[in-house]
């Protein structure tokens, strides 16, 4: 029988059978992550499942798969040596559908058939689309005041929606106590709580590597919990550990201003959990943003992200709602790419490294636009974007039209 992919405790280095179901290291508490065995390719066709012998998923398993993954990498028209890499192109428009994949494929191979969450909005609306394919029943907490529009496709999914009452913490620890009281698949994408996820995630970094055909010097990544960079990190590492790359990018980390954890825990030099928690404590999470996914002030990947910024030669930014909305209209106008605000997270920091000079010519930058803008339209709603959308006249309509076009 082939090798299977082995979980370990990066903490203890205790070893566990593939499919048994972890959350952390039942001995240590330590963080679960994988060693694949040797020999394993990138196999032809399309998608993540084509780098399985990478994936925490035993051979002879089915994937369940909605076509996630392979998403476009296009030059931007704003900047030469800039790259955008479409992750809000996925399933259900955002980069989270690469973990699920993972996740509830993972989940239905040890036999649960069931999944719950608590998510602002992208895990939540992949966990339902995700459980829909694989015929799990599945359940989502979302923020009492969460938008019609990001729960009705959840719906539509399925799944059964509860608004919650509480921080996200609240909410988090809810999902926790429920998973371990029922046998229910928690598909929360952070390692502490779901080590399986974040390996859909690391498989950007090798389309990357094969779209671009180089390791690029910068990758701009969105940050809440911080799992989206440290999983596309982890990619890039093992790229270079299977001796098909020999460097790592540097990792900027594009933050709300007010939530600024990353930056303050960079200048302070903190590492660890508790120093982490003890900084996005000082913070008042309960913010006004466009940038409303990234409204975490603790991330609960951030040791792991925090020591990848590092490593690499990165850093944090932080950017206020100007800047966002800024980034977002450069996107549409110039790249004709309708992201949601906090994607735009990540050209609003490339800008801001670019123009104070740590950014040089003539190096290569990748953005990664995590979610559609089509499905946070509503956070757009004026004072953002003005609009006189007023009812015209066939000579109304002539007469705006040729003063907008004047002599074209
Ligand atoms: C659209 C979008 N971008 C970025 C992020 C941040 O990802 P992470 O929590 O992995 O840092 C999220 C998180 O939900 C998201 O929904």
């Amino acid at each position: 029988m082939k090798e299977r992919c082995q979980p370990f405790c990066q903490n203890c280095g205790r070893s566990f059978e593939a499919l048994q179901y972890l959350r952390r290291c039942p001995d240590c508490g330590g963080l679960i992550f994988f060693r694949y065995p040797p020999g394993g390719t990138f196999h032809p066709g399309r998608g993540i499942w084509r780098f399985r012998d990478f994936l925490p998923l035993p051979s002879g398993f089915e994937p369940v798969s909605l076509g996630e993954g392979d998403t476009s990498l296009v030059p931007s028209s704003i900047a030469g040596d800039l790259f955008l890499k479409n992750e809000w192109l996925n399933p259900t428009g955002s980069v989270k559908d690469r973990a699920m994949s993972v996740g509830i494929s993972v989940a239905r191979a040890m036999g649960f058939r069931a999944t719950l969450n608590a998510s602002m909005g992208s895990a939540g609306l992949a966990t339902a689309a995700y459980s829909a394919k694989a015929g799990f029943k599945c359940a989502i907490l979302v923020p009492q005041n969460a938008p019609f529009i990001r729960v009705a496709p959840m719906i539509l999914f399925g799944a059964l929606v509860i608004p919650f009452e509480g921080t996200i913490q609240d909410a988090l620890d809810f999902v926790e106590e429920n998973c371990s009281k029922w046998k229910i698949f928690e598909t929360t994408t952070h390692r502490p709580s779901n080590p399986y996820q974040n390996e859909g995630t690391k498989t950007i970094a090798y389309e990357l590597w094969e779209q671009l055909g180089f390791v690029p010097d910068w990758v701009f990544v969105p940050r809440a919990s911080g799992g989206t960079l440290s999983g596309i990190h982890r990619g890039f590492l093992e790229l270079q550990e299977m001796g098909l790359s020999s460097r790592i990018p540097r990792f900027v980390a594009c933050e709300l201003e007010p939530l600024n954890t990353f930056e303050r825990a960079l200048k302070e030099g903190a590492t660890s959990e508790e120093e982490i928690r003890e900084i996005s404590s000082r913070m008042n999470e309960d913010i006004e943003t466009i940038g409303v996914k990234l409204a975490h002030a603790f991330p609960v990947d951030g040791v792991e992200a925090l020591k990848a910024i590092r490593d690499s030669g990165g850093t944090a930014v932080s950017l206020s709602d100007e800047e966002l909305l800024e980034a977002l209209k450069m996107l549409t106008r110039m790249d004709g790419i309708f992201v949601e605000p906090s994607s735009a997270s990540a050209l609003a920091g490339y800008l801001r490294l670019k123009s104070g000079g740590l950014v040089k010519d003539g190096e290569t930058s990748v953005l990664i636009l995590t979610g559609s803008g089509f499905r946070e339209v509503h956070v757009l709603a004026p004072p953002h974007l003005s609009s006189s959308l007023k009812v015209h006249d066939r000579k109304q309509a002539s007469s705006v039209l040729k003063e907008f076009f004047g002599d074209v």
